[in-house]
């Protein structure tokens, strides 16, 4: 049987696990760099990201699942020796190098999956299982220590795979030995007299190349959370009540879920007098740094020229009276998103006590009534209806006394 490995060759399963594997690496390679750089603003382009991101995670599972395989394969079959066991450091480097490919088959794969399962929303797996994985929290701080090991798990072996490459072509077209070959399809054996393979040492070389550039990129901050992107860009209001603590959310339903998302920076400026009787007793005027919003993983989509348009139209604006209505409020006025200004009312709850408000309100909206994702008309994709929710706690200011 030639499936097998004998000191003198790879079996015909050993052969078809490494270029099965092989292929699929270097596919995802090509596609995850390939994806990084496709723009995100308009609906085609995001469609065609999510696209490409969907084919990356789903191959790469695939490749994982028979990495897997491989590895528990390899372990119950001899390494077929060195061709040139007297070139010590050769022979010693060409094994570390096979440590550190079949560590990035395992740990790539692993890295990208843990990135996927602590974001939401984009580009899904196709496979019927894995969109979350247990004990991975969704959390940006947890995705950018994921997203950065599986890009510092690809460095590694990039130059691990340009070394491989280039070795396999030395032996074969400088040495011009069978260890090409005997990857290759066809019955070349090959062997050596001598040593074969050392295999504890080569394997601490792996794992100190790991260490190295784990380590480094830990000192130079690469895990360290993102700075809050750009700071605060709006002046601070006068105002007679002033925002000591609050929230702007929107929740939007994409492929059925619910992605909630956040405004960083946004004003208020609030007049009110509290009366018992229904009436008029106050106005608003609410600020907001479209830029300011994290939306999950689709942030950089949601501010996209086809969505938000962050850029076009950086301030969205809602400007209301403070209505009395029986035992509840209502801000009655507009809503201004990408220069559409839309009547909008929204009930509120409100509690003073001394001079301390509490308010939170809740609206929702109809995108289309901005030409937020205009062509985006497939409900299931992403829901019309958008929910905002203002949660503030504000100071009466001591000159409104
Ligand atoms: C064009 C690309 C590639 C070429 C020409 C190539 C060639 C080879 C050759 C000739 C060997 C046998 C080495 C020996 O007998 O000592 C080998 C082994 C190996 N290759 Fe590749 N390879 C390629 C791509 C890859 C990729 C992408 C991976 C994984 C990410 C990989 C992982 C491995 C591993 C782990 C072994 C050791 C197998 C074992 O001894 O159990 N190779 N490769
Ligand atoms: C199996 C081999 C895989 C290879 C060789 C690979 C390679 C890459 C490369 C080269 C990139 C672009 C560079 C970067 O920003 O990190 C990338 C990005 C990415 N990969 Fe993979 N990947 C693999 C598997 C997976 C799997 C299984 C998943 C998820 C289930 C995944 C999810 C991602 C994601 C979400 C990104 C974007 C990261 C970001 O935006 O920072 N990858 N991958």
């Amino acid at each position: 049987m030639l499936a097998t490995n004998t000191v003198a060759r790879y079996g015909s399963v050993a052969k078809s696990f490494h270029w099965i594997v092989a292929l699929g690496m270097i596919a995802n390679i090509a596609l995850g760099l390939w994806g990084e750089r496709l723009p995100q603003s308009t609906e085609a382009e995001i469609a065609l990201k999510s696209t490409v991101f969907s084919i990356h995670k789903t191959l790469g599972l695939t490749v994982f699942a028979v990495a897997i395989l491989r590895v528990i394969w390899a372990l119950t079959q001899p390494k077929p020796a060195p061709l040139h066991p007297e070139r010590r450091a050769e022979t010693f480097a060409a094994d570390a190098a096979h440590w550190l490919l079949y560590g990035s088959i395992i740990l790539i794969p692993l890295t990208g999956w843990g990135y996927h399962a602590a974001t939401e929303g984009f580009a899904p797996i196709w496979w019927p299982f894995g969109q979350d994985l247990p004990f991975i929290p969704n959390s940006p701080e947890v995705a950018r220590i994921f997203g950065t090991l599986h890009y510092l798990f690809n460095i590694v072996l990039w130059v691990t795979l340009a070394l491989h490459i280039l070795g396999a072509l030395k032996h074969h077209f400088f040495d011009r030995d069978a260890t090409l070959a005997r990857m290759l399809p066809g019955r070349t054996e090959a062997a050596a007299e001598g040593e074969g393979h050392g295999h504890v040492a080569p394997a601490f070389a792996a794992l100190a190349v790991w260490a190295v550039v784990l380590g480094g990129a830990g000192v130079a901050g690469w895990f360290a959370p993102e700075a809050e992107a750009g700071g605060t860009e709006l002046e601070e209001v006068a105002s007679d009540w002033t925002v000591e603590d609050g929230t702007l959310a929107i929740v939007v339903v994409q492929n059925g879920s619910e992605v909630e998302g956040q405004f960083a920076d946004w004003t208020a400026d609030i007049t009110f007098e509290q009366q018992d009787e229904p009436g008029i007793w106050g106005d608003v005027r609410v600020e907001i740094a479209v830029g300011s919003l994290t939306l999950g993983s689709v942030t950089s989509q949601a501010k996209g020229s086809d969505f938000l348009a962050a850029e076009e139209h950086p301030r969205a604006v809602f400007e209301a009276d403070l209505v009395k209505v029986s035992d509840e409020y209502e801000a009655q006025g507009t809503l201004t998103i990408k220069d559409q200004t839309v009547p909008v009312t929204m009930p509120f709850s409100l509690r003073i006590e001394d001079d301390v408000a509490d308010m939170s309100g809740r609206l929702t909206l109809d995108r289309r009534n901005y030409g937020v994702g205009e062509n985006m008309q497939d409900e299931g994709q992403l829901a019309f209806d958008v929910e905002v929710r203002v949660q503030l706690t504000a100071r009466r200011s001591q000159e409104a006394e």
